[in-house]
């Protein structure tokens, strides 16, 4: 294994900030703490584990249309790009791509800093012509990216519908830094979640294994083992449904009784029913999709859909606005 070849970029955000960001959240109404905290070690394993469910059509889906795009989106991006996957967690889908896109820079990005070593390891071995770096980093908020020492194109890669997880605003933003990050001849390469009857998306977070129950559960392990928390998570249980008004999944810890738990320090009371909402998963229609791209300054290029209508995979380029004359 060529382990020199990659460069590793710590960007993680320290745990002071996220210490205070959990509290921030456990003690606001309603409570809530953010979805980027699922994903210690065992929360991405519990993630790729849901990513294998029969229920949990998002993946599966995703990977057969990146399949059968491939060669169009090699095409569109042309030879030698540098390809930035946001969210690379265990790198299954850049699979893909990589033969066809041939890209010289491979940049994988994620807030999970084992999972994420491990991940590009094992890129590097099985694509030794690629030249592979890893940047650990919060890509919900600003980021810099580290120097990839790159001169082509960008292509960033953000599959899985990872923007769902966004409030739109967020959504917006987010992708107004994609726009500043592959401009002005670079696109974004992006999954996205569709619309579809509630009763798919009811059983896709509520699988019958109990997998995103305990994906969502193992959010309360984590407090204990990371921040020392006094609480017992078998004092909550797992809560997923669809708000069709506002076109999201939201996923929740509810409190089954009254009780109290501690973290660093400070005393949280629940009463019985009372939650934490810990995820919104957000479902677009194309045209809801292509209208938040345009307003981040990104134009809607080719959009790719399975069969049955269940996921997209949009290629955005970068709209260039011309620069007003100073004569
Ligand atoms: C990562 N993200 C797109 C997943 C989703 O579907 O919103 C996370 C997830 N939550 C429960 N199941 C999967």
């Amino acid at each position: 294994m060529n382990l020199r070849a990659i460069r590793f970029y710590d960007d993680h955000p320290s745990p002071a900030t996220l210490q205070e960001e959990v509290l921030r959240g456990l003690a606001s109404r309603p409570r809530c703490i953010a979805p980027k905290f699922f994903y210690d070690e065992r929360g991405s394993r519990l993630f790729d584990a849901i990513c294998e469910l029969p229920e949990y059509y998002l993946t599966r889906t995703e990977m057969g249309i990146l399949e059968s795009c491939a060669q169009e989106v090699a095409r569109a991006a042309g030879p030698d790009c540098t390809l930035i996957e946001l969210g690379s967690g265990a790198s299954k889908k850049i699979r893909l791509l990589l033969e066809t896109l041939r890209p010289r820079h491979y940049l994988g990005v994620d807030i999970s800093r084992e999972f994420l070593r491990e991940s590009v390891q094992r890129l590097a071995r099985d694509y030794p012509w690629l030249e592979v770096h890893a940047a650990c980093a919060d890509f919900a908020h600003d980021f810099d990216l580290p120097a990839t020492g790159d001169a082509g194109r960008r292509l960033v890669f953000f599959p899985g519908s990872t923007i769902g997880n966004f409030e739109p605003w967020d959504a917006l933003a987010f992708l107004q830094r994609v726009r500043r990050l592959v401009q002005p001849d670079g696109a974004l390469l992006i999954g996205v979640d569709l619309k579809k009857d509630p009763r798919l998306l009811h059983a896709a977070y509520n699988d019958s294994q109990g997998v995103t129950a305990a994906f969502n559960l193992n959010l309360l392990e984590r407090l204990r083992a990371d921040l020392g928390a006094e609480l017992d998570p078998r004092n909550f249980r797992h809560r997923a449904f669809y708000d069709a008004v506002r076109g999201r999944i939201e996923m929740h810890l509810v409190s089954r009784r009254a009780q109290t738990i501690r973290v660093l320090g400070r005393a949280f009371h629940f009463e019985p029913g009372e939650s934490i909402h810990t995820e919104n998963s957000y479902k677009y229609s194309i045209a809801e999709f292509h209208a938040l791209a345009r307003r981040a300054g990104l134009r809607p290029r080719q959009v790719w859909l399975d069969a049955a209508h269940l996921f997209s995979v949009h290629y955005l380029g970068v709209i260039v606005r011309s620069r007003p004359r100073t004569t």
